[in-house]
């Protein structure tokens, strides 16, 4: 088992928990959690969500038709937001290093780092056959991405410290799960909306895994619990961050309502803070104390932020709508 050595500075004095005892003290946990999630998660096959009947040749080796945007049926937010959503999974591999790394590969811990690899897997292969099979968006274009996208890796903010991973997954696969749920809905094809769905259901039982994984280290080492989310909280990042044009996509992303502070802090932030009653926690030492305050100031802050972006979104549809009008 392979686990990051390098322990944070910390307040919390000699009794603080090291990563190694964590994961020791966690493992009849996973096996709990493995166990349920064994139960509550059903087959399903992704390839008969693909209308592979629409599928055709493209242009190249065997001589077909070249992709151009007239054959799309999907909405432009929609192609923006799937790509963003593929190129996210397609990562894949780096995922699996860096919870295989921290996690390790053997006992309860390895089996769920392989089952959760193998569910991911089905999520990047669905999508890439249905924006293939229906030429949602263009080949080359989303295959250069891929290679610009997986080249440079993804290496997790939260390496250096157990908590933190677990407390940043729990967040992150409630994120992809609104994510691609959103991306369902503003697509424009109900079969899309359908795979979609299909696939935020396998992320929220994740997120209810690392969520429940997150309440037993609440109960294990609270201070350390506390201070690990509010970090991970008030630093928080999409995994897909590193893709080409983010930025931009993200800005899209944000305006189409698929993903935005207002659904990052309602939809995602708070149905795991009120779970876990983290805010209501009081036996803390001082270290949690600081850092549920700080926690409490920072979603407040974010709030009246997400409070902004909804009245610059709302200013900026209006425009839209009246250009649209007068056009
Ligand atoms: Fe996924
Ligand atoms: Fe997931």
């Amino acid at each position: 088992m392979t686990i990051a050595p390098v322990q944070r500075s910390t307040s919390l004095g000699s009794s603080a928990w090291t990563d190694t005892r964590l994961i020791l003290a966690l493992e009849e946990v996973v096996e709990q959690e493995l166990n349920r999630h064994l139960k509550v998660a059903k087959e399903w096959m992704p390839h008969e969500f693909i209308p592979w009947s629409q599928g055709r040749d493209f242009d190249g080796v065997l001589g077909g038709e070249a992709w151009e945007l007239g054959q799309s049926k999907v909405t432009p937010l929609g192609r923006v937001s799937l790509v963003v959503n593929l190129l996210t999974e397609d990562n894949l591999p780096s995922y699996h290093h860096e919870i295989a790394s921290m996690f390790g590969r053997s006992g309860a811990w390895g089996e769920w780092v392989h089952r959760w690899t193998a569910e991911e897997g089905r999520h990047g292969i669905a999508i890439r056959d249905y924006l293939l099979t229906t030429r949602a968006v263009d080949p080359v274009e989303l295959e250069r991405a891929r290679m610009v996208h997986m080249s440079e890796g993804f290496e997790s903010d939260n390496a250096h410290s157990m908590l933190q991973s677990v407390a940043y997954v729990a967040f992150q696969e409630l994120a992809t799960r609104i994510s691609h749920r959103n991306t369902g809905h503003y697509a424009g094809d109900p079969l899309c909306d359908q795979l979609l769905a299909k696939i935020a259901n396998d992320e929220n039982l994740h997120m209810v895994f690392y969520r429940n994984l997150l309440k037993a280290a609440l109960e294990i080492a609270p201070d350390q619990a506390m201070r690990a989310i509010a970090d991970v909280v008030t630093d928080f990042r999409m995994p897909g961050h590193g893709i080409p044009g983010f930025e931009r996509a993200a800005a899209q992303i944000a305006l189409g309502g698929v993903y935005n502070l207002r659904i990052h802090h309602d939809d995602v932030l708070q149905p795991v803070l009120r779970h876990l009653k983290v805010m209501d926690i009081t036996d803390l030492g001082p270290e949690g104390a600081r850092a549920q305050q700080e926690l409490g100031v920072f979603l407040d802050g974010l709030n009246a932020q997400a409070v902004k972006f909804e009245e610059r979104q709302a200013a900026l549809l209006a425009r839209r709508a009246a250009r649209q009008a007068a056009q």
